[in-house]
């Protein structure tokens, strides 16, 4: 029986092997079929979750590593899909077919929380480890640095 948080809930998993990539849990058992599978080795980003706040590979965690810790997916991101992240993304029409852009977001949220004002150079650092066969980098990137703006203007109303 593992126990851990899973968007803000706690979550007891049993009936499963320990060695049991997260991935699988959280996509078959707990049915959050935001993450996505795409190498399978940790190489693609497709699966990126968050562990207690940082970037993490689903594919690569074993349940028995993560029980106790928090994880968040995609869907945890905000309530209503209104984190500045999924704003820009939106407004800049940044996916193609789709499928990398869960990971893509997780990787971006998780910059932006440690450094809110990111440079091309800090963007291209914490992206570099998701790949997009689509080839929507620069949508991506444009749409990180619009999402840092739209959270900077808000906490300046905020400050009004
Ligand atoms: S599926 Fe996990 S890194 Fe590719
Ligand atoms: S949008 Fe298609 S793989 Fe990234």
């Amino acid at each position: 029986m593992f126990k851990f948080q899973v968007n803000g809930q706690m979550r007891i998993v049993g009936d499963v092997s320990p060695d049991t990539p997260l991935l699988w849990v959280l996509r078959d058992h707990l049915k959050f079929k935001g993450v996505k599978f795409g190498c399978g080795g940790g190489f693609c980003g497709a699966c990126t979750v968050h562990l207690d706040g940082q970037p993490a590979r689903a594919c690569q965690l074993p349940l028995a590593a993560v029980a106790g810790h928090r994880i968040t997916t995609i869907e945890g991101l905000s309530p209503d899909g209104s984190h500045p992240l999924q704003r820009a993304w939106v407004e800049l029409d940044v996916p193609q077919c789709g499928y990398c852009q869960s990971g893509q977001l997780m990787s971006a949220a998780a910059l932006l929380a440690q450094n809110p004002h990111p440079t091309d150079a800090d963007i291209d650092a914490a992206m570099s480890g998701n790949i997009c066969r689509c080839g929507t980098y620069g949508r991506i990137r444009r749409a990180i640095h619009h999402a840092a703006q739209i959270s900077a203007d808000a906490t300046a109303k905020q400050g009004d």
